[in-house]
């Protein structure tokens, strides 16, 4: 895992706000309740341990108020996945309600986009929406397309229901079970 920070910081009005990509300024709390929120409709809230899991693999913006004592709340996040060498795929993007429509969304995206553009070898910057809404404001952002005629290319996806029956019931696949291996001792 890449081990650098990101980290900006921006006056709205009277109010100062920080964005940080460090782990630890971002409590699993806040997450927590913001995949309860019904506004992140795609997310749930999950065990404390794949919570840490995913916040362990992930690149995760946290967006913070601060107060003139310095000390910080949360009040958003979005978060890559990404290998630092080649993808990252921007999901979560999320701001409590009382500061939504002060900029902050965008401020977010563009670190989001900078993020991404430290990616050496980046090949995308990837997403998913269903709401027209959202890919305009990505494109007009960040400079995505929907994958299609232009691109010559097809987004694919599956969720899990799909992965699980994908697979007929054949030799190779029944092999490929039986001889799955799985180690958690790297140094083995
Ligand atoms: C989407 C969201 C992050 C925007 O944050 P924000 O701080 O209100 O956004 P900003 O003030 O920076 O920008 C407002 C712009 O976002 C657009 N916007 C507002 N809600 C939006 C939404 N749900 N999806 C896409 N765009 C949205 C507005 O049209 C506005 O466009 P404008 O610049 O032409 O006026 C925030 O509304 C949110 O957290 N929504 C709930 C979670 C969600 O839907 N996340 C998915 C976003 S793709």
């Amino acid at each position: 895992m890449d081990k650098r920070v990101w980290q900006w910081k921006r006056s709205v009005g009277s109010q100062e706000f920080l964005i940080s990509t460090a782990k630890e300024l971002l409590p699993h709390s806040f997450v927590q309740e913001a995949f309860a929120d019904n506004a992140m409709f795609w997310a749930k809230p999950m065990s404390a341990e794949n919570l840490k899991t995913m916040l362990d693999n992930s690149c995760t913006l946290g967006l913070y108020r601060v107060k003139s004592d310095g000390s910080q709340t949360p009040v958003g996040m979005a978060r890559m996945v990404t290998d630092f060498a080649t993808l990252a795929y921007l999901t979560d993007v999320y701001l409590k309600d009382d500061t939504r429509g002060l900029g902050l969304g965008k401020w977010v995206i563009h670190c989001c986009r900078e993020i991404a553009l430290d990616v050496p070898d980046l090949r995308f910057m990837l997403l998913l929406t269903g709401s027209e809404q959202a890919q305009q404001w990505y494109r007009r952002e960040c400079g995505m397309e929907r994958f299609g005629d232009e691109h010559a290319l097809a987004a694919m996806g599956a969720r899990r229901p799909a992965l699980e029956t994908s697979t007929r019931r054949t030799k190779l696949a029944e092999a490929i079970a039986a001889s799955k291996h799985q180690s958690t001792d790297a140094a083995a």
